[in-house]
C-alpha cells in the first residue's frame, strides 16, 4: 500500500493546521564560520539581508536576497518546510533570524536548521548550487525488528520520493509506505527552491547515499545539508515537536 504524494498530503493537511509551536523552539542544528572583526559594512549587509528575508519568506515559504558591494556582499536564503501556512512559517523565520545573530554574532557565513524552516547567509553567491559539502545525520538509534525488509522498503520509497520531489515547484514532498502489520514509514524530502530539477536531484542523490550508509536499519533518520534535507520515521513526525538525538556526523567539511 503506497500513497501518492498528493493523496498523502490531502490526508495530512487537517493535521498540519494544529502543528505545535514547539516545532521551531529549538534549532536542530546550526553552523557559524568566516568570523569577521567588528566590520560595520559586513554587519550592515547581514542586517539588510536578514530583514529582507524576514519580509519575503512567509509570503511564499521561500526568499533569497543579497546586499552590499564586492567583498562586503552578503547572500541569503530562507525557506520554510513545504506546505506550511504563513502563520506557521513567519514565527520560525523570525526565530531563526534572532537565534543566528545570537549564536553566530561575528560570522559572515551561517546556517540554521529548524523543523519548520532553514536560514543561510554567506559571502559567496550560492544560489542554484547543490551544496552537500556540509551534512549532518540524526537518529534516535532505534533499529527495525526486520532490518532487511525495512531497508528494502525504505530505499525503494526514498528513490520514488526523490523522483517526485525534483519535479515539484515547491521542491518538497511527503511519502508514506507500508512495511508490515502496524508498521509504516513516513518520509519527507525538500530542496531549497533556488535549485533547478537537476541540481535538486544531485543533492538528494548525495543524501540518499548517506542514508543508505548511516541510516541503514534505523527506525528514523534525518539528514541535513545546505541545499536539501531527507527525513523519515515510523510515526507521523510532521506534527510532533522534534526529538532527535545525534547519531553520527557524516563526512563533509564545515
Ligand atoms: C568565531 O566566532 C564564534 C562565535 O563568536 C566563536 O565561538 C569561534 O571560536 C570563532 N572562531 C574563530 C576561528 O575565531
Ligand atoms: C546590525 O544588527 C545588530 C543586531 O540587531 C545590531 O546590534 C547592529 O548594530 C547592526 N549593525 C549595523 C551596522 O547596522
Ligand atoms: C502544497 O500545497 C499546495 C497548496 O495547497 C499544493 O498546490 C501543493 O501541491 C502542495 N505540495 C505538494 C508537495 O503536494
Amino acid at each position: 500500500m503506497e500513497f501518492s504524494g498528493k493523496l498523502f498530503i490531502f490526508l495530512l493537511l487537517p493535521l498540519l493546521q494544529i502543528s505545535t509551536c514547539d516545532a521551531y523552539a529549538n534549532p536542530i542544528y546550526h553552523s557559524c564560520s568566516k568570523n569577521f572583526t567588528s566590520d560595520n559594512l559586513i554587519q550592515d549587509s547581514i542586517n539588510k539581508t536578514l530583514s529582507s528575508l524576514l519580509a519575503k519568506t512567509p509570503l511564499d515559504s521561500f526568499g533569497i536576497s543579497s546586499f552590499g558591494d564586492g567583498f562586503f556582499t552578503i547572500f541569503g536564503l530562507s525557506q520554510c518546510r513545504g506546505n506550511l501556512t504563513v502563520e506557521q512559517c513567519a514565527p520560525c523565520i523570525t526565530k531563526a533570524k534572532e537565534e543566528i545573530r545570537t549564536l553566530c554574532p561575528n560570522s559572515a557565513e551561517t546556517r540554521i536548521w529548524y523543523d519548520h524552516c532553514f536560514l543561510h547567509y554567506g559571502t559567496t553567491k550560492f544560489f542554484g548550487e547543490p551544496d552537500t559539502s556540509f551534512t549532518r545525520v540524526f537518529s534516535s538509534g532505534l533499529i527495525a525488528a526486520d532490518p532487511y525488509k525495512f531497508n528494502y522498503k525504505l530505499m525503494d520509497m526514498v528513490y520514488r520520493m526523490n523522483a517526485m520531489t525534483v519535479g515539484m515547484d515547491e521542491k518538497f514532498s511527503m511519502y508514506a509506505t507500508h512495511v508490515s502489520k502496524n508498521l509504516n514509514i513516513f518520509a519527507t524530502a525538500q530542496c531549497t527552491r533556488d535549485l533547478e530539477e537537476l541540481a535538486c536531484r544531485q543533492c538528494l542523490d548525495k543524501l540518499s547515499e548517506i542514508f543508505s550508509g548511516y541510516c541503514k536499519y534505523h527506525l528514523d533518520c534525518y539528514v541535513l545539508s545546505s541545499s536539501c534535507v531527507l527525513r523519515y520515521a515510523v510515526s507521523e513526525f510532521l506534527n510532533l515537536p522534534v526529538s532527535l538525538s545525534p547519531l553520527v556526523f557524516a563526512a563533509g567539511s564545515d
